[in-house]
């Protein structure tokens, strides 16, 4: 069963606080979402291989550690998960990013696909998805679903928050997926938003409603 961590860094959930609140406009709203999505783009790396590389500082030459040349690949579940892409990206800036796009039908809440563009050589690459908000699972599922057809097998999955029945619908189709968060939340409202949530992520980050 792939794990679920809740990164409890206290920058992050200072920065996840003032997401919540629903007096913070559209400015700091993205910008907040950019900083904590860096933070937590720290704590998914951890694991990436090194290699011992030669380096000569001002006062001889050594041994240093250097990245070992994984192939990344940042994959935003469009819209809201666009907000994401920038802080990991400044991270890792030889990632690639691939878009899909999903909605939510508001009827029946179940994803619908709209784009799909990934880097060509998405098989080879560790994919890291993102999106802010893991609800019904739904849309994640259907993403995660879209890469392994298309050949991914190593795939981390990035929230800022979620509802339990979220994880819960990601680890029962996915379960060798790894599910990072800043909070799992208590549970989902009768129109399947997360209790307490931040309300609709991509309407506050673009200021659509
Ligand atoms: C939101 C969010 C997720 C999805 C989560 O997107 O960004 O993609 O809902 O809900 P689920 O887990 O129940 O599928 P939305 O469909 O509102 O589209 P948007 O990003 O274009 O606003
Ligand atoms: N999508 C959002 O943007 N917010 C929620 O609470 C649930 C789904």
């Amino acid at each position: 069963m792939g794990k679920v961590v809740v990164i409890d860094h206290p920058l992050l959930q200072h920065k996840l606080t003032l997401l919540r609140d629903k007096n913070t406009g559209t400015k700091d709203f993205k910008q907040l979402v950019k900083e904590m999505s860096m933070l937590m783009g720290y704590e998914i790396t951890r694991d990436l291989p090194l290699q011992e590389i030669e380096v000569e500082t001002p006062i001889c030459l050594t041994k240093s550690k250097a990245l070992a040349g994984k192939k990344l690949g940042i994959v935003p579940i469009l819209r809201a998960g666009l907000g994401m892409v920038d802080g990991i990206l400044e991270l890792m800036p030889a990632a690639k990013v691939g878009h899909v796009g999903l909605y939510r039908d508001p009827e029946t809440l179940e994803p619908v696909e709209y784009y799909c563009k990934l880097p060509t050589d998405v098989e080879e690459r560790d994919l890291i998805v993102v999106d802010p908000m893991l609800a019904t699972g739904g849309s994640a599922v259907a993403a995660i679903k879209f890469l392994k057809d298309r050949g991914a097998t190593n795939i981390k999955l990035v929230c800022l928050l979620a509802a339990p029945e979220g994880v819960e619908a990601v680890q029962k189709v996915h379960d060798d997926v790894d599910i990072y968060l800043a909070s799992l939340d208590e549970r989902l409202n009768e129109h399947a938003y997360i209790v307490p949530g931040l309300g609709d992520a991509g309407d506050r980050l673009f200021g659509t409603k």
